[in-house]
């Protein structure tokens, strides 16, 4: 089964977009690029700043769907509600911090606020969880600088 295609779940983190209040672009950004790059996105999510109900979806797509590459939005920088990492560390097996770290260093190019995010990437079982920050435009830069490259991490993990 080495050949199917990489599944995908993308999770966006906003309080007003889990209200309706904001209509949320960075998760249909996500989801666009990774299915031009082959992936099958088999959930979209918009949950609120909310660290316990991350956890238990991220526990859902990791061991019950079996996905094998989530994707965050938001909730990274440094408002009190912004527990995105913190969730995300809960849940993790093992620490996978080449695609923050990566993420930090080429955005650092385009601004210097990219160092404010406080964004994490982990392995639960065998998922793949990446924290990217919130707007739509961090999105499709962070994605862009670590898209290609994971592929072969996925490979390894499957
Ligand atoms: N990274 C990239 N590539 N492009 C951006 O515009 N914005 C930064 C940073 N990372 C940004 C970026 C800003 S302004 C903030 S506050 C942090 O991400 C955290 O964003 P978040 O709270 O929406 O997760």
């Amino acid at each position: 089964d080495g050949d199917r295609p990489f599944t995908a779940a993308v999770i966006t983190l906003s309080d007003k977009g889990a209200k309706g209040e904001r209509k949320d672009e960075s998760g249909p950004a996500a989801k666009a690029m990774l299915e031009e790059a082959g992936y099958e996105v088999v959930e979209c999510l918009i949950l609120p700043d909310e660290p316990e109900q991350l956890k238990k979806q991220l526990i859902r797509l990791a061991d019950g769907r079996q996905v094998d590459l989530i994707l965050t939005s938001g909730g990274t920088g440094f408002s009190l509600r912004d527990q995105t990492p913190e969730a995300t560390l809960a849940v993790a097996d093992r620490n996978a911090p080449g695609i923050a770290e990566a993420i930090r260093y080429e955005s650092m190019k385009i601004t210097n606020r990219a160092m404010l995010s406080r964004g994490v990437s982990v392995i639960r079982k065998k998922t793949l969880i990446v924290n990217l920050p919130g707007s739509p435009k961090a999105v499709r830069e962070s994605l862009g600088f670590v898209l290609d490259s994971l592929e072969h991490g996925l490979k390894i993990l499957r």
